[in-house]
């Protein structure tokens, strides 16, 4: 007979789906305190991006981003370290096209998404992406909870940013540079 001890099914189950959270971080995955504060700073040392010189042209969004999006990278100091970063202007609304989002980008941006390579060890399962969803105002997105979407963006679930990514070919998280 095979004896299933009710404690250690729990551990078990408790082991598989709490991943381990890196040393000096917030508990939770994201949206915790360290998470948004990293998000804020990261904000303010980006917000000259739409003069990068790295960046895509307005080219058709897939889901769940923008009708059409505008892609941009570069490298930004934070607390005096440097990061890598993705950054992304989503469009949309009422005859949004690439033409008018030239004449008047503001009027047809409605969200600006960011990757940012952490330090080894950050999310060492998802390649150390720090992810985050601003308004056009630099202000952090919520998710439906309440939980602003800033850090392992829902990480351990099947949806959001960390699973859709995740499936990018070249296994490295980006799609802009598939084929
Ligand atoms: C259902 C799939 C999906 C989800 C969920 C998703 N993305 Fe994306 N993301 C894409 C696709 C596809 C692209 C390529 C450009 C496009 O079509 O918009 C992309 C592009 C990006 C880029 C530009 C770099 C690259 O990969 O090309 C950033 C930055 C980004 N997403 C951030 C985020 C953030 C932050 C979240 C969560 C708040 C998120 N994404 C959620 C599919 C997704």
């Amino acid at each position: 007979m095979i004896r299933i001890s009710l404690a250690g099914l729990v551990g078990l189950t408790a082991a598989l789906f709490a991943y381990p959270q890196p040393k000096g971080e917030d508990k939770k995955p994201f949206g915790g305190p360290k998470d948004v504060a990293f998000a804020r700073k990261v904000w303010t040392r980006m917000k000259n991006y739409p003069d990068w010189e790295l960046h895509s042209d307005v080219i058709k969004g897939q889901t769940p981003h923008g009708k059409w999006v505008k892609i941009y990278s570069s490298w930004i100091r934070v607390d005096g370290k440097l990061f890598p970063i993705l950054v992304k202007d989503n469009f949309r609304g009422r005859g949004v096209s690439p033409k008018r989002i030239q004449e008047d980008r503001g009027k047809w941006l409605k969200a600006v998404t960011i990757m940012l390579k952490r330090k080894p060890g950050y999310d060492k399962e998802n390649q150390d992406w720090f992810w985050a969803k601003f308004s056009p105002d630099g202000k952090l997105v919520n998710n439906p909870k309440g939980v602003p979407l800033a850090g392992r963006v829902a990480k351990g679930s099947s949806k959001g940013c960390i699973s859709c990514h995740s499936q990018a070919d070249g296994d490295d998280y980006l799609f802009s540079n598939d084929g």
